[in-house]
């Protein structure tokens, strides 16, 4: 088995890629199906994190991430999720420097995002920094608005 970050190719990695982000981030606070996206999907860049068997099949997707442009040279990430019992390996991480690859070659240079309480340490560890709080989300999420240059 290998793991490979890439834009969704097909189907079946689009399917799982927003089945992954409902799964992770909306079904625990009892949100609806559909709510795991927004107007903004068919104008960002996605990727997923893809278990591959020897003859390179899919496996599974275990990973997801997307950015989305603001325009002047700034750019959000949304919808960072990763499968519970993957955690701690690395896949966030690789998530995060192939959406950043990315947009740093199509001229950002300021990434901007709301980090959940919980996440804030992870995203610390990648480059971004505390620059002021962000929205409650459904009442009970504390956000924090994160920064970094790249
Ligand atoms: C946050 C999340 C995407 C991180 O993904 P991950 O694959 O577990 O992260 P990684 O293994 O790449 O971790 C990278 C580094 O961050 C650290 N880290 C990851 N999650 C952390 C956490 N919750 N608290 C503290 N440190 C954390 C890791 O220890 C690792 O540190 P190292 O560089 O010293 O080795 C994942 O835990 C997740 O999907 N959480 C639930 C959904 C969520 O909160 N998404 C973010 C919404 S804002």
């Amino acid at each position: 088995m290998t793991r490979e970050v890439r834009e969704p190719r097909d189907d079946e990695e689009w399917r799982a890629s927003y089945e992954l982000r409902w799964r992770v981030l909306r079904a625990p606070w009892d949100q609806p199906r559909g709510s795991e996206r927004d107007e903004q999907e068919e104008r960002s860049l996605h990727r997923v994190c893809v278990e591959l068997a020897a003859d390179g099949a899919l496996l599974r997707v275990i990973g997801t991430a997307r950015a989305h442009h603001l325009g002047e040279g700034r750019a959000q990430i949304r919808y960072m999720a990763v499968e519970e019992s993957c955690r701690g390996e690395g896949v966030g991480a690789d998530l995060l420097i192939s959406l950043e690859e990315a947009l740093r070659a199509d001229g950002v240079v300021e990434v901007v995002l709301n980090a959940r309480e919980s996440a804030l340490r992870f995203y610390e560890r990648a480059g971004y920094r505390v620059v002021g709080e962000a929205e409650t989300l459904y009442g009970e999420i504390p956000h924090a608005r994160m920064a970094k240059s790249l």
